[in-house]
């Protein structure tokens, strides 16, 4: 049993032998053989696409999947999470798939406890590694290649587990072109991966990739002065700004998407728009990353 739980503890051949995986998912469903094993879907905090994801994933390759309902679980008597983690193993659930606001509690579940596998379905603003895992089959998918792409990301780069794990994701499959946009505001105290560009026609021009990320409504404080209006101003992705990109680019977003602020309704639905393929990767690769866990 394996965990995964951050992106970057993968190595390239590993990320490559997940997307072949996933990729073989995409064409063909595999048999249903492990009823035995049970997954326990573990959110603290709200999701659609990957809760349902790692739901019809786990169903696919048949395991047998049990969502908890933390409003209605023993949590509100006060019970700790790790007491929660350690109960639910007791009674052989071998995979927990955790979304939580605090960074690394889900590396503290897997320290605590060695016989069950932990994914992380996005930490606090840390890491959201199987979003990032996505985002590289939808782009290989759609370029076939890592290295010599220019990816634009887009949005508010500081707050978002997204961006952390497909940043360190790109740059393990050596993307080599890689700019941060956005307003100071939502620029990482340390940029580690990328570098950072504020002219967004600078930016955009000779792009393959543009990666737009959800400016966060709880975030829109880190503003200061500037207004949500004057932010959509400078940076939301229309059609204009993104005919300043190659005119094959793809339009990325993780969801969910605010219409509007970091990307209009023509881009969002346009042809350049890979947002619902996106979506539609996050089952096989889920699928992939269950049977790595289950390894
Ligand atoms: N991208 C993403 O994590 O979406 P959800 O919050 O809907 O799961």
């Amino acid at each position: 049993m394996k965990n995964l739980l951050e992106i970057n503890l993968l190595d390239k051949s590993l990320i490559e032998n997940i997307l072949l995986q996933s990729g073989t998912y995409v064409e063909n469903q595999p048999q249903a053989n492990k009823q035995h094993i049970n997954l326990a879907n573990l959110f603290y905090e709200n999701s659609t696409r990957t809760r349902v994801s790692f739901e019809l994933a786990a169903d696919q390759i048949g395991l047998n999947v049990i969502n908890i309902d933390l409003a209605t679980s023993s949590e509100q008597k006060g019970e700790t999470v790790l007491d929660t983690v350690k109960t639910l193993h007791s009674m052989g659930i071998k995979l927990f798939v955790m979304r939580h606001q605090q960074e690394r509690l889900v590396h503290e579940m897997s320290r605590h406890i060695k016989t069950a596998s932990f994914i992380n379905a996005g930490d606090g603003m840390h890491a959201h590694p199987t979003q990032a895992l996505i985002d590289l089959l939808t782009i290989q998918q759609c370029k076939g290649v890592f290295e010599p792409l220019r990816v634009v990301i887009l949005g508010d780069i500081k707050h978002s587990r997204v961006a952390n794990s497909l940043l360190s994701g790109l740059s393990i499959m050596g993307t080599r072109d890689i700019v941060l946009l956005t307003d100071t505001a939502f620029l990482p105290d340390k940029v580690k991966v990328g570098k950072v560009e504020q002219n967004i026609s600078d930016a955009l021009k000779g792009a393959d990739v543009i990666v737009t990320l959800r400016v966060q409504k709880e975030r829109i404080n880190a503003l200061g002065e500037k207004s949500v209006a004057q932010y959509k101003a400078d940076y939301c992705l229309n059609e204009e700004r993104l005919a300043l990109a190659k005119s094959d680019a793809i339009v990325m977003h993780p969801g969910p998407m605010n219409r509007g602020i970091e990307l209009s309704d023509a881009v969002a639905d346009g042809p350049q728009s890979v947002i619902l393929n996106q979506v539609s990767n996050g089952v096989p690769v889920r699928m992939a990353v269950l049977e790595y866990a289950l390894t």
